[in-house]
């Protein structure tokens, strides 16, 4: 496995990738690897004869009261699953290799970043957005894999590239779970032990939501039958919210052969998490 850290070093192995036959694959993320990163580069190997990883913790979608100085950080524990795992290359950036002088033009993610997530973490997916441009400019993979456990940073990444005529394409990964149905998540280090075994109502809450669509339409009361269950949990509920999907469109009624999202986000004390299920109408 080669590790770059410049930017410089990248572009030598960028070089040696692209001079060799078959195709490769980019899975971009912030480190503090789990099961669900890991299944994303399983996925992207099936595919491609080569797989890259990037690990970048981005300051520019992190907001000033976000957790960037506290997210999880683990690089020697990360390097020896990718190891294992047999990505090929592994690129570290630092912040300087990204962002030498001030980023003065950024990604404009409206409206499809203006809700959901969006409307608490103002600003969080024009950085994600600009980072990814990057990474998508500078490593021109042939397919690049993301996780729907992040639907509404999926929808944005996937109009961009649609938007900008970007020649790579985008995987989307189903959602990877612990036994009790919490999604694996970097932040769930965060979450204390009375949270930890709180935390699965999150999912339960949003199955109860999609099983009530075998009884009505009404969008609302989709919603409402999620959030009465989140109104048990521990964690404060930031939102519950029902939208088509990939647009990301408000819906009143839904109509059955169409796809929509369910997502949630809630705050504990120190994690605030966020799942999703993304369903067709039948
Ligand atoms: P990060 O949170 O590290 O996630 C990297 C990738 O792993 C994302 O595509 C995310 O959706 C996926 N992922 C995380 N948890 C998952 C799970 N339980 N199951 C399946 N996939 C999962 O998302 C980011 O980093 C950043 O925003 C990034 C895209 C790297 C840009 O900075």
């Amino acid at each position: 496995m080669i590790i770059c850290r410049t930017q410089s070093e990248w572009k030598k192995e960028q070089q040696v990738l692209q001079d060799q036959p078959g195709t490769f694959a980019l899975v971009p993320t912030m480190g503090a690897l789990h099961e669900g990163h890991l299944t994303l580069i399983r996925e992207a190997k099936q595919h491609h004869a080569r797989v890259v990883v990037t690990i970048f913790i981005n300051p520019l979608q992190f907001g000033a009261n976000e957790d960037f100085d506290s997210y999880p950080r683990t690089e020697d524990q990360d390097l020896k699953l990718l190891q294992r795992e047999g990505a090929d290359v592994v690129w570290l950036p630092g912040v300087q290799d990204l962002y030498k002088e001030k980023q003065m033009i950024t990604m404009n993610t409206s409206p499809l970043g203006d809700q959901l997530c969006g409307s608490k973490r103002v600003g969080h997916f024009d950085g994600m957005a600009t980072v990814v441009m990057k990474f998508l400019q500078l490593v021109a993979p042939d397919a690049a894999y993301f996780g729907k456990k992040d639907a509404q940073q999926l929808a944005i990444i996937k109009k961009m590239v649609q938007d900008f005529h970007i020649q790579t394409t985008i995987v989307g990964v189903n959602t990877v779970r612990d036994d009790d149905g919490l999604a694996l998540s970097s932040r769930n280090v965060h979450l204390n032990e009375r949270e930890r075994i709180d935390a699965p109502i999150l999912y339960k809450a949003l199955t109860s939501g999609v099983n009530e669509t075998a009884h009505t339409s009404n969008a609302q009361l989709i919603t409402k039958k999620a959030i009465d269950q989140l109104e048990d949990s521990l964690a404060s509920i930031e939102y519950v919210e029902l939208v088509t999907f990939p647009n990301l469109e408000t819906v009143h009624s839904l109509e059955e052969g169409n796809r929509y999202l369910l997502a949630a986000a809630v705050q504990y004390e120190r994690a605030r998490l966020i799942d999703n299920i993304i369903f067709t109408m039948s």
